[in-house]
């Protein structure tokens, strides 16, 4: 993969300098009288996201000024560099001087000119950058080519992305950096006792599976990742409407970026043991799908009650959160694209992460900030853990009524968790539902990073 950042441009870079309304007058009046005159004619005035390319004497491209907020603005948004690759033509350029954070504004930069090209050429220019000094090239190429790797799973329509296609993603990635692979599929699910991984599956053409695959020295500390592989989630017979089922290619989401953030664990050879297991289903609708009110067993043994076929993603990572919970990892995470309930409190850029582990939150909350990866805190409550009692199984996958619905989900989840020595669970949405700055509209990598700096402090 070709990388955005350009190590030894053959001819010099073009500048980008990075101006605020309080530093632009002084910016403008050290410029030569022509560039100058261009700028004010252009009515530039160094809001935060203006751009302006200015020409050299002879018509060439002599530098690019780019607007940032203030030093002591309310909001800075790091990321506002991610904006340029869309601005910019052709070429080569380099930061002229500092923007807030250069590593950030890099990796915006990056990020920016991502563009899904599976089915058609990208129509956009062809953008590079030298790296700021003092910016660890090595490791941002890794942070974009992991985020890459999960916009790309995210963006790739149904249809070439279902449980096979998702598992040969896994396998591909595990043959690269000398994983163990192994996927459980179809009846074999029941076999091997995974119930619910296999009723929410059974109804599409395309067999659900358990992904599985490990890594590193077994002796090191056991890290866990269990991201939700729903394929395509028509809500099942609870049907969604058309509405809710537009972006449902998007609801392996989990998985996507768990593949993300193993990568990036692997390319660092942190010093620990990875698991990473994706339950991979299609939740569709056929005369053999499972029911409102049907009751399955499940691998932990407590029995689950349907109360709506749309509330699967939970019944998928509930058997394969009990399978890693088994041999009691040092740390286990799970990621999915669970509820509607999460974009409601907190929108689609800032999913939601829960833990019973007050150490591990203000970690996760420290790398989500410094990353500019946002994740927000949101409680287990105890309180609400009796909505999931059913009248006929041990719990319900959806308690009526809906209040709350991202934090009973997180109770649901926990009921399967028990040895683990902790646990991490994120709500993520997956999605950029209009572009912002480093943020592409479509398929997202929410987490990852934050969570690689993360397990890199721990283990690396
Ligand atoms: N995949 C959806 C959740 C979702 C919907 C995420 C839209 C992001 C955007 C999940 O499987 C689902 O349908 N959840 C239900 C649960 C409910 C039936 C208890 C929901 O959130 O409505
Ligand atoms: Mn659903
Ligand atoms: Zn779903």
């Amino acid at each position: 993969m070709s990388s955005i950042f350009e190590l030894a441009p053959a001819s010099p870079a073009i500048p980008i300098n990075f101006v605020t309304k309080s530093t632009w007058p002084a910016i403008r009046d050290q410029l030569p009288a022509a560039a100058r005159q261009f700028a004010i004619a252009n009515g530039f005035a160094a809001k935060p996201g203006g751009c302006l390319v200015l020409p050299a004497a002879d018509g060439q491209i002599a530098q690019v000024l780019f607007g940032i907020e203030d030093e002591d603005a309310k909001h800075r948004d790091p990321f506002r560099p991610g904006a340029l690759p869309g601005l910019l033509p052709a070429g080569v350029y380099r930061f002229a001087d500092a923007p807030h954070d250069a590593r950030l504004a890099a990796l915006a930069f990056a990020l920016g000119s991502y563009r899904f090209n599976r089915y058609r050429k990208a129509d956009s220019a062809e953008v590079r950058l030298v790296p700021p000094d003092g910016v660890d090239a090595a490791e941002l190429t890794r942070l974009v080519e992991a985020a890459t790797l999960a916009r790309d799973l995210v963006n790739t329509p149904s249809n070439d992305m279902g449980p096979a296609e998702l598992a040969d993603a896994a396998k591909a990635l595990a043959a690269r950096y000398g994983a163990s692979f192994s996927c459980i599929i179809g009846d074999e699910l029941t076999e091997q006792n995974f119930p619910l991984i296999h009723a929410v599956g059974q109804a599409s053409t395309r067999a659900p599976r358990l992904i599985a695959f490990s890594w590193g020295d077994p002796s090191h500390p056991k890290v866990t990742l269990v991201g939700k592989g729903v394929c395509f989630d028509s809500g099942g017979l609870d049907l969604k409407p058309s509405s809710g089922m537009l972006l449902m290619k998007k609801d392996m989401g989990g998985a996507a970026n768990v593949l993300a953030l193993a990568q990036l664990v692997m390319d660092a050879k942190l010093k620990l043991r990875l698991r990473v297991l994706i339950p991979a289903v299609e939740n569709a609708v056929a005369g053999n799908a499972f029911r409102p009110l049907d009751v399955f067993p499940s691998r932990k043994g407590i029995t689950v009650e349907i109360g709506n076929t749309d509330a699967e993603g939970r019944l998928v990572l509930a058997d394969a959160l009990a399978l890693a919970d088994e041999e009691k990892p040092d740390l286990l995470i799970d990621m999915g694209t669970l509820t509607g309930a999460a974009r409601v409190a907190l929108g689609p850029d800032l999913p939601p992460f829960y833990t019973q582990d007050d150490k591990l939150a203000a970690d996760v909350a420290r790398h989500a900030a410094e990353e500019n990866d946002p994740l927000w805190r949101m409680p287990l409550w105890a309180p609400y853990d009796s909505w999931l009692d059913s009248k006929v199984a041990t719990i319900t996958n959806a308690p009526s009524g809906g209040f709350a619905g991202s934090i009973t989900c997180a109770l649901f989840l926990q009921r399967f968790v028990e040895h683990a020595r902790s646990w991490l669970h994120l709500d993520i949405y997956a999605w950029t539902p209009s572009a912002k700055p480093g943020r592409p509209e479509g398929g997202e990598c929410q987490g990852a990073r934050a969570l690689y700096k993360l397990l890199s402090e721990r283990y690396g």
